[in-house]
């Protein structure tokens, strides 16, 4: 199948993001939210990101003006009817996301494809609540996600290959790398990443080494961007509790039980960088 029309739900920073690259990759984007002021902020992120790009000599002005055309803000559901996918971006919260799937199963036409971008909920459990199991899919993208090269491509129980070849098809034309995922918790990225934030967590929690050290000893002795603290801070640590607290029951391990210092930075409101206070301290 081919796929032409988008709608992206949700135009927080995943969402909003996923739009972008759709848009900049030549498909007709709906941004959707309930929200009107959430839609706003999300179209006026991707302007002032494509505008950057622009003084930056990445893009010309007339691909800013195309891939701005190819966007439609969008705050009701129902313009979901001629789409070929719905990539569903909003609250990790199985209930809301459910609910979301349950909608669009009835509005969108018995073709298109539902894509989670969930970072760790169950893909199975959200296509049982459709009519339309096979076409339901995960697709998670990395954040931020114009810069970040990888889509996981998440199999729930009775996704068809069909779906999957075509979300695979789509992620080429959207220049990222897929991988081949299984519905697991966590599937791989957060499997890995998160058991080594929270170690990381307990480095400074057991007192081996300052927040700062543990930064510098991932980013110059392992080259990674970001060091794991600064890392968490920029998901934030809500959402790090969160995804420890998935694998945690899901797998049953006490491997990955969260640290009490993230938990309480969390009790605390210390969410990282859009609280303004996380490990780091932020204006
Ligand atoms: N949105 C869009 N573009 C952004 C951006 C954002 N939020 N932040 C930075 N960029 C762009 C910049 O515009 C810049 O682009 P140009 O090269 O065109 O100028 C480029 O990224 C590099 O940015 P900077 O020079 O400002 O900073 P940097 O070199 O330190 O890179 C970074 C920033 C790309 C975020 C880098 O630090 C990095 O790769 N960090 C690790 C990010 C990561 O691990 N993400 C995955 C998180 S886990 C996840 O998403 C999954 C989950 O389920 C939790």
């Amino acid at each position: 199948m081919e796929i032409k029309k988008v709608m992206v739900v949700g135009a927080g920073q995943m969402g909003s993001g996923i739009a972008q690259v759709c848009a900049q990759s030549g498909y007709d984007v709906l941004l959707n939210d309930m929200n009107k002021e959430a839609l706003e902020k999300g179209m006026n992120r991707i302007e002032k990101l494509l505008s950057r790009s622009v003084e930056k000599e990445r893009i010309t002005e007339e691909d800013k003006e195309a891939t701005m055309n190819r966007l439609t803000p969008s705050s009701d559901l129902n313009d979901a009817k001629d789409c070929d996918i719905v990539i569903e971006a909003v609250i990790e919260d199985m209930d809301v996301k459910q609910s979301v799937f349950q909608q669009l199963d009835k509005i969108a036409p018995p073709h298109a494809i539902l894509a989670s971008n969930t970072s760790s909920l169950p893909i199975t459990e959200i296509c049982a609540v459709t009519e339309r199991p096979e076409k339901v899919i995960g697709m998670h993208f990395m954040n931020p996600v114009p810069v970040m090269k990888l889509v996981e491509v998440i199999r729930g129980l009775q996704t068809s290959d069909e779906t999957f070849k075509a979300v695979e098809e789509m992620s080429k034309k959207l220049n990222k790398t897929s991988v081949e995922v299984n519905d697991f918790p966590g599937f791989v990225a957060n499997r890995v990443l998160m058991p080594m934030i929270n170690e990381a967590i307990y480095t400074v929690y057991e007192g081996v080494a300052s927040v700062e050290d543990v930064d510098t000893v991932m980013k110059l002795g392992m080259n990674h961007p970001m060091g794991p603290l600064t890392l968490a801070d920029f998901i934030g640590l809500d959402t790090c509790l969160y995804i420890m607290e998935v694998l945690h029951e899901g797998l049953g391990d006490s491997k990955y039980r969260p640290c009490p210092l993230l938990r309480k930075y969390v009790s605390a409101g210390w969410l990282g960088r859009k609280s303004g206070r996380g490990f780091y301290t932020y204006e």
